[in-house]
């Protein structure tokens, strides 16, 4: 089939790869020349796993180009499909800002001919019926297919989902979607577009509420006798319940879990639906930051006035540098409001882009450099650098007190042991020698 995807943000890129992969001939539409000049390029804009090497394989074939607007996508031959993949991001009242969905929608319904319209990003339910009633014509072609992909392994989230989610009016337009996902085998759930818009926000909002449940079980285990890592594993072993995304840390991370569990709360509320779990999710998570920065205050000794910290780790996942919501963000600004002299070191970040998020910081590309002479290291990532450090070698170079926070539980206690730090993970994470960790997980 040929397929133009428009919008090539992290979803579209994603999506234009991996269905030029299976063999469709796809256009990825980009009104950004920036990014489209690096999509010419080869260049994907952004990060992900395995996604330049899969780029420029399926540039090779020939099956993959890219265009400014949707009309050039038409010059060559007609189009089968049009996935639309632009940004649906809040707006300053809590709304969803639907303008460039409004805009692409519009592109699709100009089209001569009639592919299919296939509306992959995330929106409040009732969106696509309200898109359908000002452009009636799309009714029998339209497939709301929201997108579920997980940052770290978004490419074969397009080749094995979990499930494939349509939501139509008009069951031809949903065979014409099974055509285009053929090579793909996993459950379907079809259903009414809204349907499709609501199984996308409650998965997220479950999910999200499922971190800060972690969060919560962790500031319960306070005492020497409950081990945060071994409640989560004994809780997340229960196929009922599942082990991903039940971990203490940071918070929602990336932009989808905090705006899509906000916009959901907010959704609920202009319908007069009280949603007290989801709100109190939303302010779970807006609570996090401060609780991380109060586990650093109590460890250094009250306050963080003058206090050298060395902020190891600003993305949220090594495989994840969509910082729009990263709560490295949020914790950077409350340090240095309260004093601390910060440093930052985070590998996938360039200099400009660190000072760019911490213009009072100091940047530093190496991890020992960024330890030296600190009083504090505060670790928001779980990069390899870090987690793997010879953390002996770090913390000879620290000052007292020579605390680390580990705000991702990600350090190993075994190996902490024998470091001179004084450690503190989430959950009253302590090190630990090598036969009490084997002992408590025999
Ligand atoms: N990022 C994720 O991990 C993720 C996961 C699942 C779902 N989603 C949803 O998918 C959608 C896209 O997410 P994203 O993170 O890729 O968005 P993004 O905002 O990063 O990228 C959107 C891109 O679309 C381009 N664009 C907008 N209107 C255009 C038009 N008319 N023609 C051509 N290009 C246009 C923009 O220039 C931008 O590059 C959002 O609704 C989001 O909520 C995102």
């Amino acid at each position: 089939m040929r397929a133009a995807v428009v919008g090539q943000g992290y979803v579209g890129v994603t999506g234009a790869v991996a269905l030029a992969q299976q063999g469709h001939r796809v256009v990825g539409v980009e009104q950004d020349r920036e990014r489209l000049a690096c999509l010419r390029a080869g260049e994907p804009p952004e990060f992900e796993p395995g996604l330049i090497q899969q780029m420029t394989a399926v540039l090779r074939t020939g099956r993959l180009e890219f265009v400014e607007d949707l009309p050039d996508a038409m010059v060559a031959d007609p189009l089968d499909v049009v996935m639309i993949c632009v940004g649906a991001p809040p707006a300053a009242d809590g709304t969803t800002n639907l303008s460039e969905v409004l805009a692409a929608v519009e592109e699709a319904a100009e089209l001569v001919g009639d592919p299919l319209v296939v509306l992959r990003s995330t929106v409040p339910p009732g969106t696509s019926d309200m898109l359908l009633a000002e452009y009636p014509e799309l009714r029998q072609r339209f497939v709301c297919n929201p997108e579920f992909l997980n940052r770290g392994d978004a490419l074969d989230g397009w080749q094995a989902p979990a499930r494939i989610v349509a939501g139509a009016h008009h069951p031809p337009a949903v065979d014409r979607l099974r055509d285009l996902y053929r090579s793909v085998s996993c459950p379907w759930v079809t259903s009414t577009p809204s349907t499709a818009e609501m199984i996308k926000y409650a998965s997220n909002a479950f999910l999200a509420t499922k971190i800060s449940f972690a969060n919560e079980l962790a500031r319960m285990c306070t005492g020497p006798e409950l081990n945060i890592d071994h409640v989560v594993q004994g809780v997340g072993l229960d196929p009922r319940i599942g082990p991903a995304l039940l971990q203490p840390g940071t918070g929602h991370g990336d932009s989808c879990l905090p705006v899509d569990t906000a916009a959901l709360s907010h959704w609920a509320a202009d319908l007069g639906v009280p949603t007290p779990l989801i709100d109190a999710t939303v302010r779970a998570h807006a609570q996090q930051p401060a609780a991380l920065l109060n586990l650093l205050r109590e460890s250094v000794g009250g306050h963080l006035l003058g206090l050298d910290v060395a902020v190891l780790g600003v993305c949220h996942e090594p495989w994840n540098d969509d910082l729009r919501f990263a709560p490295g963000r949020a914790l950077l600004a409350l340090l240095q409001e309260q004093g601390a002299a910060v440093r930052v070191w985070d590998p996938g970040l360039t200099p400009d882009e660190l000072r760019h998020l911490a213009p009072s910081a100091t940047t530093h590309a190496a991890l020992p450099s960024a330890v030296a002479g600190a009083h504090a290291a505060l670790v928001l990532t779980e990069w390899p650098q870090a987690v793997e450090a010879d953390w002996a070698d770090l913390a000879a170079r620290m000052r007292e007190p020579r605390v680390v926070v580990d705000a991702k539980n990600c350090l190993p206690p075994v190996l902490l042991h024998q470091v001179p730090v004084d450690y503190r993970g989430i959950g009253n994470r302590r090190p630990m020698p090598e036969h009490a960790a084997t002992d408590s997980v025999a």
